[in-house]
């Protein structure tokens, strides 16, 4: 089933994530509606607040298909960082110039609750840092600067 994506205003948007403690037969249905939810808004990466539900859970599109990550943590960062364009589905039809560690590690669980480790550099370190921001609450607005902000006021403060 997809379900509406959350648009920016949304309190659910601004809200920390809960971890998963189980994943239970609900948890594999919500992660299923937001795998379909994703590839019918051609998203590259969605978070579960993004569809009103508050834990931690994202869904990545790696290139070989979705892949799934449950309680998500960036364990390492690289020091090298690169600023590159992002758009968000909260956010639609704005881009914004964001920097972000190159590489990364993420320890996370899967479906099966087993530990994963993964290491990521390019495209696929930067949509973990911006989903993994959604988690937190934090939001491509909360990442630039006052200025950026300024420019955007007639697209998105009115
Ligand atoms: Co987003």
């Amino acid at each position: 089933m997809t379900l509406k994506i959350r648009k920016y205003g949304d309190p659910i948007l601004k809200k920390k994530a809960e971890e998963v403690k189980e994943i239970t037969p609900e948890t594999k249905e919500l992660i299923l509606n937001m795998v379909e939810t994703m590839q019918k808004e051609r998203g590259i990466g969605l978070a579960a607040p993004q569809i009103g539900v508050a834990k931690r859970i994202i869904v990545v599109e790696t290139g070989k298909g979705p892949n799934i990550f449950i309680n998500p943590k960036i364990i390492d960062k690289g020091r090298e960082k690169i600023v590159g364009e992002e758009g968000c589905l909260s956010l639609p039809g704005l881009y914004f110039k964001i920097k972000r560690s190159k590489e990364i590690k993420v320890r996370a669980e899967n479906i099966n609750g087993e530990e994963l480790k993964i290491r990521a550099e390019g495209l696929l370190a930067r949509i973990f840092q911006h989903e993994t921001d959604h988690l937190d609450g934090i939001l491509l607005i909360d990442r630039i600067s006052f200025w950026q902000k300024l420019k955007l006021k007639n697209k998105i403060f009115k």
